[in-house]
This record gives structure tokens, sequence and C-alpha cells, in this order.
């Protein structure tokens, strides 16, 4: 039986520090196979790679988000390119351009993401990618580092059809989370419906940005099955075709048999 694949959780987020073990515990009866826990800033590093050594179902992407990026050198870089060989590594993330916080500068947000771009470049990782209110500059620095060369996915999607159409031909994956379950999500709604099921992916980006009906509360993996249910409307499908493609979808990404 094919399970649902998250591909995008912070289960480092403090959160989840009472509990996260008893969330973890009921990720099978809530059909969740495997996880995909993703780095943010500097500490989150060893947090991900510690909780992806310790759970067999769990991996982990290592990366500096754009909005982390401040305290990035050359030699923390470094630091983080050398536990890129961890078998439990699967990619190289988040990473991007937030200019909705606007912060650190835009010159370091991208000199961060373009040095990251090339560091899974060199370690044959595909990347995850954030961006918010940056498409323009996002799809240019893309483009410049030849992205399709390298993959990924285009995490928590937030812009146009027409955009989520560029990036599936540059080879990626469109990321859809609890957003799409907002009634007032009428673009990314769109997007569900607009693109091929084989290019969208499952994920939660927890503890944020829960389904309804738990909108506004603490997110986890549990939920999933809202979101899957709701791409299957938008798109005429079962629910149980979507958790199968999409499952099939994070293998490749991720590049896991
Ligand atoms: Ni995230």
């Amino acid at each position: 039986m094919s399970m649902i694949f998250e591909t995008h959780a912070h289960y480092n987020d403090e959160a989840f520090r009472e509990d996260r073990e008893e969330i973890f515990a009921q990720l099978e009866e809530k059909r969740i196979g495997r996880v995909v826990n993703i780095a943010s800033d500097l500490e989150s590093i060893d947090e991900c790679l510690d909780l992806a050594e310790n759970h067999p179902f769990m991996y982990c992407a290592l990366g500096i988000h754009p909005s982390d990026s401040a305290p990035l050198t050359d030699a923390l870089l470094a630091g983080i390119r050398d536990k890129l060989s961890n078998p439990r590594v699967v990619a190289v993330g988040e990473i991007g351009l937030d200019y909705y916080w606007d912060t650190p500068d835009r010159a370091i947000q991208k000199h961060w993401f373009e040095e990251q771009l090339e560091m899974a470049r060199e370690a044959q990782l595909p990347v995850v990618i954030h961006s918010r209110d940056a498409a323009q500059d996002t799809l240019q620095i893309m483009q410049a580092h030849r992205a399709q060369e390298i993959g990924g996915v285009v995490h928590c999607f937030s812009y146009s059809l027409e955009l989520a159409r560029e990036y599936v031909k540059m080879g990626f994956f469109i990321g859809i989370g609890g957003v799409v379950t907002f009634k007032n999500a009428r673009k990314l709604k769109e997007v569900a419906a607009g693109i091929p099921i084989e290019k969208i992916v499952l994920e939660t980006d927890c503890p944020y940005l829960a389904p309804v009906p738990f909108r506004g509360k603490r997110n986890s993996s549990l939920y999933l099955p809202y979101v899957a249910e709701e791409i299957a409307r938008l798109k005429g499908m079962d629910t149980e075709k979507v958790i199968e493609i999409t499952e099939k979808n994070a293998e490749r990404l991720y590049r896991l048999a």
C-alpha cells in the first residue's frame, strides 16, 4: 500500500519539543510513510541530522534559509558541506530568497542562495527552494545557475500557474501544503489543478500552515490527508491515486528508490 510522503517538515522546531515522539508514533496509522525534515538556521543543521539518524522513516535537507543567512560565513558553509555526504541527507535546503521579511539585505540573501545552489550541484543533491515575494529574482538566479541540472522542489509554492509551469519546465517539483485548503487560496488551487499530478509533492512546512479544519493551529504531518483530499478534489481524482503518485514523485525528487 502506498503511503503519504511528507516532503517538508521542521520537527526540530521548539513547537514539537514536548511531544515530537508522540506525533511520530501516530504517523503510521495516519498513513504517513517517510518524512524529510528541513534545516533552516545554523542551529538546526545538527538537530536535523540527529533526528534523521535516529528515526528510520526520516531523512533531512541541510541548508540555510534566506532569512537566517546573515551569520553565514565561508567556513560555516564548508562545515555544512562536509555533512552532505551523510546518507540521511537527501537535499540542500531550504535555500532561496524571502523579500516578505526582507532581511538580511537582498544582496546577502542572493549571495548565499547562489553559494548553496553551487554547493548542491557539487554534492549532486537536489535543492529545496524557499521563495516568498521574490518571484523574479528567484527565477533569474535559478536560470543563471542552470538549476535544471540540479533539480529539486519549489516548496510552499505561492506564485502563479504560469510561473509554476516555468519551474515544471525546468524539471522542478511543486510543493503544496495546507494553504491549498484555505477558501481564499484561489491562486494555489489554480496551480494544483493546472500542473500535472506527476509534478506535485505533498508537504506541511509544520509547525506552520495547518490545513482547514485546523487552520491557525500547530501543524503536523498527521494533517496531510486533508491536503491530499483537496488536491484530489481540485483535480477530479481519487485521493488514493494522489497519495500513490505523489509518493512516487517524492521518491524521484529526493532520489530514494
Ligand atoms: Ni520550511
